[in-house]
């Protein structure tokens, strides 16, 4: 005979599956013993030799030598352990303790993030930081509570450029026909392509060399450490220098897990992370320079440096997804961007 309750217990099961999407949650975590030692998963999904992947290692080897060992810090680089997609649930499951996942990724658990993506936001690093460790920053955080998500830090990742196997893209024209990847979740980043004549295809960080190499989509946007650390250099020929978008982390940790944590732990976490945070940046700046600068040696890529006219160019086209977005990524976050900028408001 059929269990009647084994099935409600299916059907509700499979209910909060298909309602939750990316927002799952993990068993509540109780206060952990002073006494006990405390391992951290940190999952992540670029190269070591990438900004995150070393601030990652480095944060481990801090935490650890400031807690006497009490606390390990276990770093699982290049989607060893979880990729795109995989590793939110993973954190809210409590699989893993701690992720740093591109911002764009976070828009299925809050459309606001999507705000950073949009193209001609920031013209530069100092304005990012503004935002971030302002009140943008603070506004975003809030959106992670209802997800028992506790943000902990804002990393650098750069700039992001255009690279492509078909043809040098100097005008918005150049798009046209072709098929770009983008990362997981952002309407932005597609409606971005789309308004430039192209098609955009959401994939995984960690499918995408594969992709491109197959030629199952002929260009990505990205920086020049994920550009040179995936060897994505070597498979599309031509790279245009648009510094069109800025591509960032945020580190994030279990809200429960948390709150388990003994105080001292905590606090040694969230300072080691300030400080580990400003090392970041600066070693962000600093990869993405060498990188392009072994990019540009290998010889294999055509590069295009974008002169003022063609940026412009290309922002005329793409001005239109202010207006489109402002709804959903909601007023007063766009506005706080323009005033950072201190140019009028676009889309409204
Ligand atoms: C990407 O998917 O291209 C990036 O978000 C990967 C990363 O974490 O830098």
């Amino acid at each position: 005979m059929i269990d009647r309750a084994r099935i409600w217990l299916l059907i509700f099961m499979a209910v909060v599956f298909i309602t939750t999407g990316c927002d799952r949650r993990g068993p509540d975590g109780e206060q952990v013993d002073p006494r006990e030692k405390i391992v951290i998963k940190f999952s992540h999904v670029v190269a070591e030799d990438t900004p995150k992947g070393q601030a990652a290692r480095r944060f481990a080897r801090l935490v650890q030598e400031r807690t006497g060992g009490r606390v390990e810090v276990q770093v699982f680089p290049n989607s060893v352990l979880y990729k795109d997609g995989e590793e939110m649930d993973a954190l809210q499951q409590g699989a893993v303790q701690i992720i740093a996942p591109t911002t764009s990724k976070l828009s299925c658990l809050a459309p606001q993030w999507q705000l950073l993506d949009l193209p001609y936001l920031f013209e530069n690093e100092e304005q990012v930081h503004q935002a971030l460790d302002g009140e943008i920053g603070k506004k975003l955080f809030a959106t992670l509570e209802p997800h028992n998500i506790h943000p902990l830090a804002f990393w650098d990742n750069g700039f992001k450029q255009m690279t492509n196997s078909k043809r040098p893209l100097v005008h918005p024209r150049d798009f046209a026909g072709l098929t770009f990847r983008v990362m997981i979740n952002s309407q932005v980043l597609e409606e971005q392509f789309r308004s430039l004549g192209a098609n955009a295809t959401q994939m995984p960080f960690s499918d995408v060399y594969g992709a491109l190499s197959r030629n199952q989509v002929d260009g990505q946007e990205n920086t020049m450490s994920n550009i040179y650390s995936q060897r994505f250099y070597q498979v599309q020929p031509y790279m245009t220098v648009s510094n069109h978008g800025y591509m960032g982390y945020v580190v994030l940790t279990n809200a429960t897990f948390w709150r388990s944590l003994p105080p001292d732990i905590r606090e040694i976490i969230e300072k080691t992370l300030a400080e580990v945070t400003w090392w970041e940046r600066e070693q962000a700046a600093r990869l993405n320079d060498k990188n392009f600068r072994q990019i540009k040696e290998s010889g294999k890529v055509h590069v295009h440096i974008q002169t003022e006219g063609e940026r412009a160019e290309w922002q005329a086209a793409l001005e239109p997804l202010y207006q489109k977005f402002r709804p959903i990524i909601g007023a007063e976050l766009l506005d706080e961007a323009f005033r950072l900028k201190g140019s009028p408001a676009a889309g409204s």
